[in-house]
């Protein structure tokens, strides 16, 4: 196969190449092929972020750094990193390299404090974009012809309306539901009788107690495939998931400032990570602290860099999360590992480094608990505290029940963690729920 499209800036391209039994046949290509596209690619994109962009234009000039410099793909450890704060800096408009007006899209991330980060597509990067999630969602095992439940927020957001452009793409019949209104989600699986679910793990666990409150077995719902992202979730949260539902569960991976969800997805028959669609996303890991390039196999923090985005490409985007390339497996494209953590959400506590995944993991093995939960960070004199918030089961709601089930939860965080957390075991509906990402971490000590 031959490096496709020269990429011209407004030229068209083709997105998909060529397709073979399913798949796009870059998807399978071989490690050359895919790192000569990557570097035409990279080259173009550079061009484009340079002599569109005026942030860029200073960006490189500030480092010393022209596109011409680059001659090999580790070339590009040359070039400067981007950060979230330039985004904001940057707010709303100023780092695209294209014109406003040719602007098809702009998604936004909320964002905590302050200005909201804005993100834009010319229509060419929608239809990556859909093509990405479609190439996703047949990963995942689904087929043209299925049923799509989409329960990712629409909005600003780019998990429902990327879902459902990637759903549409492949074929499939969209039911655009949103985030929210449990009781209908549970509602229409029921009556529609969708193959397949994109939704947030998290509320995926809020719509499994609705199925169990309204009296319907979720093992019999039609539910074949949920495809799950936007936050961290871990492997025996996976078969939480599977087993409830009597479906696959699989991972899928984006932000919006590389495009939204689809920038990496799991192969329904590996569940071994998830490829990165690398004939678009040119992936690195550092060291957070140096910046140093990694090795694959290393764990460090994600760095992307889009190789065909026309109006906001990204160049070393630093994603924060926390994760190791891994070989292609079910694909050539190389694998990440499922990203179990954020540097920002990374606790420590009383010198020792926790992220919430840890905990999920632990709060799994026990009787008694749901899988619902939230750290609460404090502060008591010097000393940091960290309470986890879990709630009772049904049957195990009594008083005697609560106190042996934190108790069997602190003693796993203990043995294999190493530190003492305040377990408070609440009656069942006790922890907060969220219809997208779950807030996880609420940390008192800001405002002690
Ligand atoms: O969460 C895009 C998305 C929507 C992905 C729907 C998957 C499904 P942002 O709101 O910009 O975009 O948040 C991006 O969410 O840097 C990760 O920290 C986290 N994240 C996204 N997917 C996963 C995942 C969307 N599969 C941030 N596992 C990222 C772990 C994830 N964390």
């Amino acid at each position: 196969m031959q490096a496709q499209s020269t990429n011209e800036p407004g030229a068209p391209v083709t997105i998909a190449g060529d397709k073979q039994g399913g798949l796009d046949a870059i998807e399978t290509a071989s490690r050359d092929e895919i790192a000569a596209l990557q570097l035409t690619r990279l080259k173009e994109t550079l061009n484009r972020a340079y002599d569109n962009s005026t942030f860029y234009k200073a960006h490189f000039d500030d480092s010393g750094v022209h596109p011409d410099d680059l001659g090999s793909l580790e070339d590009l450890a040359r070039f400067p990193f981007t950060v979230k704060q330039d985004l904001r800096d940057n707010y709303p408009f100023s780092m695209f390299s294209v014109p406003r007006e040719q602007l098809a899209r702009v998604h936004a991330s909320s964002g905590t404090t302050g200005k909201p980060t804005v993100v834009g597509y010319t229509a060419r990067d929608v239809e990556t974009w859909s093509h990405l999630v479609a190439r996703s969602i047949y990963a995942s095992g689904g087929r043209p012809g299925d049923m799509v439940h989409v329960a990712y927020g629409y909005g600003l957001f780019t998990g429902g309306l990327g879902a459902h452009y990637g759903a549409e793409k492949l074929g499939c019949t969209v039911v655009p539901v949103s985030g929210g209104m449990t009781e209908r989600q549970v509602t229409l699986i029921h009556d529609f009788k969708p193959q397949i679910i994109m939704i947030t793990p998290s509320y995926m666990l809020s719509v499994l107690d609705e199925f169990r409150r309204a009296g319907i077995d979720p093992r019999e719902a039609s539910l074949k495939v949920g495809i799950f992202g936007a936050e961290p979730w871990t492997n025996s949260m996976r078969s939480e998931i599977e087993d409830a539902f009597d479906m696959d569960a699989v991972d899928i991976y984006g932000l919006s400032e590389v495009m939204g969800p689809g920038v990496a997805n799991e192969c329904v028959e590996t569940k071994d990570g998830l490829h990165i669609w690398e004939d678009h996303f040119y992936p690195e890991i550092i060291d957070p602290d140096t910046g140093e390039v990694l090795p694959d196999g290393e764990k460090g923090e994600l760095v992307f860099t889009s190789l065909t985005k026309e109006a906001f490409p990204i160049i070393r985007y630093r994603t924060r999360d926390l994760t190791r390339l891994l070989p292609g497996t079910a694909r050539t494209m190389r694998r990440m590992e499922k990203v179990t953590g954020r540097s920002d959400d990374m606790m420590i506590v009383r010198g020792v480094n926790i992220f919430p995944t840890q905990i999920e993991e632990q709060l799994l093995k026990c009787t008694g608990l749901t899988p619902h939960y939230q750290i609460e960070l404090t502060r008591e004199g010097r000393m940091d505290t960290m309470t986890i918030n879990v709630e009772a089961t049904e049957g195990a709601a009594g008083d005697d029940a609560r106190q042996a089930s934190g108790k069997e939860l602190s003693g796993h965080i203990k043995s294999t963690l190493g530190v003492t957390a305040r377990v408070t075991v609440r009656p069942p509906g006790g922890v907060e729920r969220s219809a997208g990402k779950a807030r996880r971490v609420v940390d008192l000590r800001k405002t002690d």
